[in-house]
């Protein structure tokens, strides 16, 4: 079923005003992980953002108007993560080369394959975005209790909407091409691009906290790393196959439930409950 109306929720975000390197108290490397993923979206969003634009003029109307919303909420992702990495990259040393390097990665994909390929791209991390939505309402607890609410609030509003525009890039695709080779390439190619630049991150991100040589660090970031491939390469694989659709994919119901809170008229969105350490309810505006 095709998405026909997307809503660009432009939140006003009340960040603390220096934001902690470690945000997650009780995991720290949660708080690593997660630093490392938002060092990417400022990167790889603009890269999708220009693979779907560039097919829109060979998209029927609804779903025309289904990828603009879709583009209007990526850039709001990827100019709140930059917000967000303002505060976070001079705290890391090493980091602003290393997000050159992701730059030039996503820009030279952008420049040089092609607009079909480009596009499988965009699907296919549309799909590993949706799997670690799924992934992490399914461990919000561990991840989250205890976090600050304002960052946590950042990257579950993110999630949700990824849920909620699942399958745009994924329709679009199957519009202009629809070869399930390219996308499992595609697809494959952004999971490693993707894993290997969070590594990286992450190791300049304990290096930073000081817990690069911590063992219970590398064995939890071990452990969420097969839980969430458990996730993600199944979910990969499904979407493959011939016939499937991101619609027979079920919803992770808490953040869909919770995105609905959202208010256009004031743009805000109630804060993430992080379990004891939350203040009173506050509207993020
Ligand atoms: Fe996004
Ligand atoms: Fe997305």
């Amino acid at each position: 079923m095709a998405v026909t109306s997307l809503t660009p929720r432009r939140i006003k975000f009340e960040f603390p005003e220096q934001i902690p390197l470690v945000w997650t108290p009780r995991v720290p490397e949660i708080s690593a992980a997660a630093n490392s993923v938002s060092l990417l979206m400022p990167h790889v969003e603009p890269y999708v953002i220009a693979s779907v634009r560039a097919v829109l003029d060979q998209l029927p109307t609804e779903q025309r108007v289904a990828a603009a919303g879709f583009i209007a909420q990526e850039a709001q992702h990827q100019r709140q993560h930059r917000i967000f990495n303002a505060s976070v990259t001079p705290q890391i040393p090493g980091m602003s080369r290393v997000e050159s390097w992701m730059h030039r990665t996503y820009g030279w994909l952008s420049r040089t394959r092609s607009t079909r390929f480009n596009l499988a791209f965009a699907a296919g991390f549309e799909t590993v975005a949706f799997a670690l939505a799924r992934w992490t309402e399914s461990h919000l607890r561990t991840l989250f209790d205890g976090a600050d609410e304002r960052i946590t609030t950042l990257f579950l509003w993110h999630l949700a909407e990824e849920v909620e525009h699942k399958s745009v890039a994924f329709d679009a695709y199957e519009q202009v091409d629809g070869s399930r080779v390219r996308y499992l390439l595609a697809a494959v190619s952004s999971i490693l691009i993707l894993s290997g630049y969070t590594l990286i991150s992450t190791v300049l991100n304990l290096k930073a906290q000081g817990r690069l040589f911590h063992p219970v660090a590398w064995w939890r970031l071990l452990l969420f790393s097969i839980s969430l491939a458990w996730e993600v390469l199944p979910d990969l694989a499904a979407s493959a196959m011939p016939g499937h659709h991101p619609s027979d994919f079920a919803d992770p119901i808490a953040l869909s439930t919770w995105l609905n809170q959202y208010d256009p008229e004031t743009a805000s969105l109630p804060l993430w409950w992080t379990g004891e350490s939350a203040q009173q309810p506050v509207v993020l505006r």
